[in-house]
């Protein structure tokens, strides 16, 4: 049984991370996602929240399932038994920064875990989950990057961080 984690901070979800979860769940058999629980990241969304987002959205895929980690990816996987971290690829930028990671994660587990790459889809290749907040500050069209539902929870995000903010002022 080949078991394989794609950590991440998913702060939402977008359609390139489904893209990568959808092509390693078909190369492995068993796929955790794992959702990093980091509050010096300050994230929009909470763990949970993130959780139930991946949760939704990969529920028609039958061996994928949704976790959350503290601490040390390495320590997170050998606590799981898996040997493989799954990690995409836009652009040739990512590259410096997540060869460092894998490098570190081979070293801090002896070599225990090993990481995967996938190269982003091309159509998925100028995503990130900081533009895609972005975009939806200023209200602009998320179509192409997010799924509905990430969509809709993304606005009533703004929407209510909008409100706190407005009340505040007064
Ligand atoms: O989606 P991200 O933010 O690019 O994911 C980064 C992540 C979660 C994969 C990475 O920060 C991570 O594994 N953090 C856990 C802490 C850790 O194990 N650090 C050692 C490797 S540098």
């Amino acid at each position: 049984m080949k078991r394989a984690v794609y950590p991440g901070s998913f702060d939402p979800l977008t359609y390139g991370h489904l893209d990568i979860i959808r092509r390693a769940a078909g190369i492995f058999d068993e796929l955790t996602v794992a959702v990093l629980n980091n509050n010096a990241k300050s994230p929009l969304f909470s763990v949970e929240e993130r959780v139930k987002m991946i949760e939704e959205m990969t529920k028609d895929i039958a061996n994928v399932e949704v976790d959350s980690f503290s601490g040390l990816l390495v320590d997170y996987a050998a606590s799981h038994d898996i040997h493989v971290s799954v990690r995409g690829l836009r652009a040739v930028t990512d590259f410096e920064y997540e060869l460092q990671v894998a490098q570190t994660n081979r070293l801090l587990s002896r070599g225990e875990l090993d990481t995967f790459f996938l190269t982003t889809s091309l159509e998925y290749a100028y995503l990130s989950s900081s533009v895609v907040k972005e975009i939806a500050e200023f209200h602009g069209n998320l179509d192409r990057c997010v799924p509905e539902y990430v969509e809709q929870r993304l606005y009533e995000k703004v929407l209510v961080s909008k409100r706190v903010v407005r009340s505040d002022q007064q």
